[in-house]
């Protein structure tokens, strides 16, 4: 199972991503994919130390895709690099048994469909690897587009969550993102509420989404905890007993439903 997270900035996207490939990783293997240029999803899992995402590694892209990156373009380079033992040598096991690993990606780049720089060659041929060949559960932790999963990569993620919070800016990012998604073909959208503080918040955004005809998965209250545990710096399983991990337990629940 494929899941992709995304929404609009600050709404809850890695703390959910986060949280649900640790809750997931035990009974499953789960790939966890920073695929925000902006990356703190080994943070959100309590990982300290500092990581070099894939899209900085020169010498793998050199060696890979045959040129150095940010040589001129021009030089001819492999559009179809080896990537498939990339997975599992370049992610970092979160858990002793490795059932939990952690991809940092980097920036791809955004130069659009005409711009082609090695490291989006080999970053977007890895992703397509992670997506259609691997079996295990991979969540992606993304920025708000969906551009960059291309047409192909699209239909194999099985589920896209668009992360909601009360107020018309993340509905309206929402919307955007539905429209985004059905364009390039992701098979099955739904959303996730996140810090309403009361009933009538949620209720408010429960109402706004069923009117643009997505469905609700779930809803993660605003709760101190998850504040608690990024000071911190350790994942919200730490605090099984907030109502935030409760609330992402029964979302997982669910997403094991649609296997
Ligand atoms: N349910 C919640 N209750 C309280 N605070 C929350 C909750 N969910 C997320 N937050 C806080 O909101 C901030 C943003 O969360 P997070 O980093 O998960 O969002 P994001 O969508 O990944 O952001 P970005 O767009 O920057 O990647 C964090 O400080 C986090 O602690
Ligand atoms: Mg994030």
């Amino acid at each position: 199972m494929k899941i992709a997270i995304t929404g609009k900035g600050g709404v809850g996207k890695t703390t959910l991503s986060g949280t649900l490939a640790c809750i997931l990783s035990q009974r499953y293997k789960v790939f966890a994919i920073d695929a925000d240029p902006d990356m703190n999803l080994a943070s959100s899992l309590g990982i300290k130390e500092l990581i070099t995402p894939i899209s900085k590694m020169k010498d793998l892209i050199k060696e890979r895709t045959g040129i150095e990156p940010g040589s001129s373009y021009g030089e001819v380079f492999r559009m179809n690099p080896k990537i498939s033992d990339l997975p599992e040598s370049l992610s970092i096991n979160y858990d002793e048994e490795g059932n939990l690993k952690l991809l940092v990606m980097g920036t791809i780049d955004k130069g659009g469909d005409g711009c082609i720089c090695p490291a989006s060659v080999l970053l977007k041929a890895l992703m397509r690897n992670l997506i259609l060949k691997k079996d295990e559960i991979v969540i992606l932790d993304m920025e708000a587009g969906v551009e960059h999963l291309g047409r192909k990569t699209a239909e194999a993620v099985d589920l896209m969550i668009i992360v909601v919070e009360p107020g018309l800016k993340s509905l309206e990012t929402a919307k955007r993102i539905k429209r985004l998604a059905s364009d390039i073909g992701i098979p099955k959208i739904a959303c996730v509420i996140n810090k309403s503080s009361n009933e009538t918040e949620e209720d408010f955004v429960m109402k706004k989404l069923k009117d643009m005809g997505l469905e609700v998965i779930g809803s993660i209250p605003r709760d101190e905890n998850v504040i608690l545990a990024d000071m911190e710096g350790k994942p919200l399983i730490d605090y099984p007993d907030s109502a935030a991990f409760k609330s992402i337990e029964k979302i997982a629940q669910k997403f094991l439903s649609y296997k």
